[in-house]
């Protein structure tokens, strides 16, 4: 079973859901009498989003949008490459980028960049996770959950090669999971 490639468990599904509530409750507040555009990159960002929003109790529009700078691996490419963009207009809203983690900030970055030159009215980030060590720009998340230390970690979201995302828990691999690829 895929439980069975897991060695530690960082942060178990109690925690996660508590979390998610409060953002969803600290967003409800900030956003009150307006009408945020929640904006999924996926796919890494969908179970965290799905959670999210069941707290966010104000009108909100969702979008998605795919981007990869990964390739599957642990180790970042270092480019950002655009999959699938949004289907709404962003003029005037308030758009808020939901993703799994922050990790170099190469994918948010893009992100930012590429949403300014739209129009929006204000773009604030909210990831599951900040994993601040190799941050290679000059970016922390709006909102997030939990502080990561300097590991890949998969679940809730988090893939290792396209599998994992759909463990209800986050935690790091086993190390044989890496050799026998
Ligand atoms: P960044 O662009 O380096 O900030 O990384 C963002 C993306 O890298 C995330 O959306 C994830 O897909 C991926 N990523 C970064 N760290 C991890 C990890 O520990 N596990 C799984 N994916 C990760
Ligand atoms: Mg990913």
């Amino acid at each position: 079973m895929m439980n069975n490639d897991i060695q530690e468990i960082l942060c178990s599904q109690q925690q996660i859901k508590k979390l998610c509530q409060e953002l969803g409750q600290q967003i409800s507040r900030d956003y009150k009498g307006k009408k945020p555009m929640i904006i999924g990159v996926l796919k890494g960002a969908m179970p965290f989003m799905m959670e999210v929003i069941k707290h966010i109790d104000i009108y909100m529009t969702m979008d998605f949008i795919d981007v990869s700078s990964y390739n599957g691996g642990t180790e970042s490419s270092g480019h950002v490459k655009l999959i699938k963009d949004i289907d709404s207009n962003v003029q005037g809203r308030d758009v808020i980028f939901i993703d799994d983690i922050m990790d170099t900030g190469l994918t948010i970055d893009y992100l930012l960049k590429l949403f300014r030159g739209r129009g929006a009215r204000s773009l604030k980030t909210c990831t599951l996770f900040n994993k601040d060590a190799n941050r290679q720009f000059h970016l922390q998340p709006d909102y997030y959950g939990f502080d990561l230390p300097d590991k890949f970690v998969v679940g809730f979201g988090l893939d290792y090669q396209n599998l994992y995302r759909n463990l209800p828990y986050v935690g790091v691999l086993k190390p044989r999971v890496y050799q026998n690829k």
